[in-house]
């Protein structure tokens, strides 16, 4: 499903897209997940193929069709995932991150699959992992490129959704409030794009392609000139 705006202004440009919930292994049988779906990385990919740019997929455990035209990059880990963002973002225009990145990683990953004993199991130990959006929004690979983050909040979105803003240094953050219910695995999706020049865009529960849509229409006046 494509909707909406299907001018190519985006033709010419390069996006990356980040889509999924990486995972983080324990031991060869299991791991450390989130419920991202990635279904709204991938109406991201769809809706900016449709408006003329070329797309590099970095896609976390998704099993949904791959795009017509995407270059789908698979990844696991948020290690991996950094990598293929990073490699990617070095001629990008533009830099989503639409995935959800675990924050934390197991210290220690067992090669055997992990035995049951009488004995009460050991704490898992974790380690953090590697801030991608940070990172892209800090270093900007591209010169001028615009790099967009998502939150998803349980309370106080906007509020929470302005200090993460500035956190992490990005040009726009999309924030939708969630529950155990709400947006994930869901076909459709109700945000606000907050924008670091101060701007409130508030998209209506819709499609995830309509959320998409209303991105790149904030992304497009944010790209630096085409070059001659
Ligand atoms: N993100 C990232 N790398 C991480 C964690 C998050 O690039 N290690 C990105 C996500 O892809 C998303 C944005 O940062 O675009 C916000 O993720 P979120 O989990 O809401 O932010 P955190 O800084 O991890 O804060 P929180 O404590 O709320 O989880
Ligand atoms: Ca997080």
């Amino acid at each position: 499903l494509v909707r909406g705006n299907q001018e190519p202004d985006l033709a010419g440009r390069h996006i990356v897209i980040s889509a999924g919930g990486t995972r983080e292994p324990l031991d060869p049988v299991r791991f450390l997940g989130n419920r991202s779906s990635g279904k709204q990385g991938y109406a991201l990919a769809r809706t900016a193929l449709a408006r003329g740019a070329r797309v590099t997929l970095v896609a976390a455990n998704v099993g949904l069709a791959d795009p017509a035209g995407a270059d789908v990059v698979p990844v696991g880990t948020a290690v991996e995932l950094r990598e293929a963002v990073v490699k990617a973002a070095a001629d990008a225009d533009c830099v989503v991150m639409a995935a959800a990145v675990a924050d934390f990683r197991p210290v220690a990953y067992a090669g055997g699959k992990i035995k049951k004993t009488d004995a009460e199991p050991d704490p898992i130990a974790l380690v953090k992992n590697p801030d991608v959006l940070a990172e892209i929004s800090r270093e900007r690979p591209r010169p001028g490129q615009v790099v967009v983050g998502f939150a998803a909040e349980t309370d106080d979105v906007l509020a929470h959704g302005r200090a993460k803003l500035a956190r992490k240094g990005c040009d726009l953050l999309v924030v939708n409030e969630v529950g155990e219910t709400r947006t994930f695995g869901a076909d459709g999706n109700e945000a606000v794009v907050l924008g670091a020049d101060g701007t409130e865009t508030p998209v209506p529960f819709g499609p995830k392609e309509d959320l998409a849509d209303a991105v790149w229409d904030r992304v497009v006046p944010l790209l630096p000139p085409r070059a001659a």
